[in-house]
């Protein structure tokens, strides 16, 4: 284990032509007082592709997500949009441009159901009633459109669109959560470890709705721990380490113990992408040490 790959220059994914990046985003900064939580991190996601973005607890993929949602506005550094240079000041600007992202916790509301919870905060309105200004909520073309929603996402589990939220299991609300990302989302979707919480065969349906949602045309980001769900369902996989990109591979060619081992600093992956064991992985550099939190005193 961990020797150099003799075929190790086919462990970085191919790069793309320019026409094909939907976001990218390069020299990005995020830091927390002493804390460097996005370290001069790149980024890219090209059009059809699921991307997995793994890396150790802390190694800043969250961050990295907000920053590319609007969520947090970077110190430094720039983020593009179909090649054309973005400035998010909040989530609300990120969603306004076909951007959505969901979150390991699941962000739906139990007492509404599940229709209102598609819709929530864009409801569909009856058309100018009593002139412009009283304009009803269309709760009949909502149920419609949810329906049709579920159903275009092969999402078989949910019976009924009436019934509130907080009766579905857990991997049927994180559903909806994904339901409700796949009909707004039209540039990108971005999900936050959208498993974590969720059993196997739930995975297991949410792992489908990604695939059918790259087949329909819009990349995912897919932030994940597990290793087996990421090798079968990333085009790529992007290793974040220490707050920054460390490495971009192909699942067809590098195995799970090379991610982990660029996820650890055991391997390192040259600029010709050759991957080669790291000399220095036992002793803290200067980066690891700034980026860490401060012990605390037990
Ligand atoms: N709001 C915050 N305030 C202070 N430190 C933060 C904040 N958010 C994240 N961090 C720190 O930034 C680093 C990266 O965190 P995060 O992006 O959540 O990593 P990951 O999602 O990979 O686990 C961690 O050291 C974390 O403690
Ligand atoms: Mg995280």
């Amino acid at each position: 284990m961990n020797q150099p790959r003799s075929d190790a220059a086919s462990a970085q994914a191919p790069a793309p032509h320019t026409a094909d990046v939907v976001m990218s985003a390069s020299g990005l900064v995020k830091r927390y007082g002493n804390v460097v939580a996005i370290s001069e991190s790149d980024f890219e996601i090209h059009a059809g592709e699921v991307l997995a973005v793994v890396g150790d607890n802390g190694a800043g993929k969250s961050s990295l997500i907000k920053a590319l949602t609007g969520a947090l506005v970077p110190d430094a550094g720039t983020i593009e949009l179909d090649g054309r240079q973005i400035h998010f000041h909040g989530p609300r600007d990120a969603r306004a441009a076909g951007i959505e992202t969901v979150y390991q916790t699941l962000a739906v509301a139990p007492q509404m159901d599940i229709a209102t919870n598609l819709f929530l905060g864009r409801p569909l309105r009856r058309e100018g009633f009593l002139g412009s200004g009283l304009r009803m909520l269309d709760h009949k073309k909502m149920r419609t459109q949810a329906a049709e929603q579920l159903d275009r996402l092969g999402i078989a589990t949910i019976q009924d669109i009436t019934q509130l939220v907080g009766t579905l299991s857990g991997g049927q609300r994180q559903a909806v959560a994904v339901a409700r990302a796949a009909m707004f989302g039209t540039r990108l979707i971005i999900m936050d470890e959208p498993t974590a919480a969720l059993g196997v065969r739930e995975s297991r349906q949410v792992l489908d709705l990604i695939t059918r949602i790259r087949d329909r045309g819009v990349p995912v980001v897919l932030i994940s721990h597990d290793m087996p769900q990421v090798f079968e369902i990333a085009d790529r996989i992007h290793v974040h380490r220490l707050g920054r990109r460390v490495a971009v591979v192909s699942p067809r060619t590098c195995t799970m113990t090379e991610v982990v081992g660029l996820m650890t600093g055991a391997l390192q992956m040259g600029a010709d992408g050759t991957l080669l064991e790291s000399t220095t992985q036992h002793m803290p550099d200067e980066k690891a040490t700034s980026h860490r939190p401060p012990e605390s005193p037990e």
